[in-house]
């Protein structure tokens, strides 16, 4: 009779035992199961668009990612930066073919303005795909906008802030990012048309970089060797004053040799600190990227969107730095 009680009551515990961790588990596992979805809920993108740059691995172009994604993450649009290692037309052009056979929500992609560029572009809109052109235009494409600089203007603006710093006489060499990208054809176009008007001013040489400090400085050697009376430098895009001033400070010209840049990253804000790049114009691409997402979505809503949406440049001196690099018109914060 003991042996019985001890035996029922061996299995009454056990079944407790067994009920209680089932339902534990069984809790646990349903209280992971809500978090998840209540989760997914909250993540799940409602858009999914490709940022495709000019190149993956420069600096200005991570700003354009920067904001692109900041912008994202408010809106709900999943945002995938994914271009060509370095700067490569057909590797570009290859990257937007594979957005299309994606069938992404949008391509935001800079705009070189070559043939095929504006084709695979009007592949895409007739694809019912939309397109936003961002840092360079293609304007003879069917994109449904475009954001970014002012590129003539400017180069425009560069010149003149150039040789008013050099008392209206000048001997310039000029780098530029590579012969083909539209904006770089405009900015240098742009400083051309101000030469123009500067009589004791003269272009001695232009040559490419291929967006590349090495290049760059490698150029700006070239050109110091074969044009003495060079005294001023202009760097068309974002690492060709990093690459001349590095040529200048190590021929030890700093004293004879004008340079101005463009863009504001931390390396040139540090050497216009240091006396080596004496002028820049600054360019807002955070503020493309983020306009860009907020501008997709707009045109996916069958909102209105300006063709052309030209953000801010300016001329900066050593005497304007710090120049922050992430802010926005909708109210993003400063970093
Ligand atoms: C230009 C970009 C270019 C970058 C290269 C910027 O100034 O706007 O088009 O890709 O420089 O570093």
């Amino acid at each position: 009779m003991k042996v019985r009680k001890v035996i029922v009551f061996l299995l009454v515990i056990s079944f407790i035992a067994t009920f209680s961790l089932s339902l534990y588990f069984y809790l646990k596992a349903f209280n992971f199961d809500t978090r998840l979805t209540t989760d997914r809920k909250i993540k799940e993108p409602q858009y999914h668009f490709i940022l495709i740059p000019e190149e993956m691995d420069n600096p200005y172009w991570h700003l354009v990612e920067k904001g692109a994604k900041a912008a994202g993450s408010e809106i709900g649009a999943a945002v995938e930066y994914s271009g060509p290692i370095q700067t490569n037309v057909e590797a570009h052009i290859n990257e937007i073919d594979t957005a299309i056979a994606s069938k992404v929500d949008g391509i935001i992609t800079q705009g070189i303005g070559s043939k095929n560029m504006t084709a695979i572009i009007n592949k895409a809109i007739q694809k019912g795909i939309p397109v936003i052109t961002i840092d360079s235009d293609d304007s003879d494409s069917r994109r449904n906008a475009y954001i970014g600089t002012d590129n003539y203007s400017a180069g425009y603006m560069a010149g003149k802030a150039l040789i008013k710093a050099m008392g209206g006489k000048a001997e310039v060499g000029v780098v530029t990012g590579n012969f083909e990208s539209a904006n770089e054809k405009e900015r240098v176009a742009g400083f051309k048309k101000a030469v123009a008007e500067a009589p004791h001013v003269h272009i001695a040489d232009i040559q490419e970089s291929h967006i590349t400090r090495v290049q760059a400085a490698e150029v700006a050697y070239n050109m110091v060797v074969k044009h003495p009376k060079i005294n001023a430098f202009f760097g068309t895009s974002a690492l060709d004053g990093i690459g001349i001033s590095a040529i200048v400070q190590q021929l030890d010209l700093k004293k004879g040799i004008f340079i101005m840049a463009f863009d504001t990253l931390d390396e040139t804000q540090n050497l216009m600190k240091k006396g080596y790049i004496d002028a820049t114009i600054s360019q807002e691409p955070y503020q493309m990227g983020y306009e860009s997402v907020n501008m997709m979505v707009d045109l996916l809503k069958g909102k209105q969107v300006k063709a052309v949406n030209h953000t801010r440049t300016q001329v900066i001196t050593a005497k304007d730095l710090p120049i922050k690099a992430a802010f926005s018109n909708r109210g993003v914060p400063n970093d």
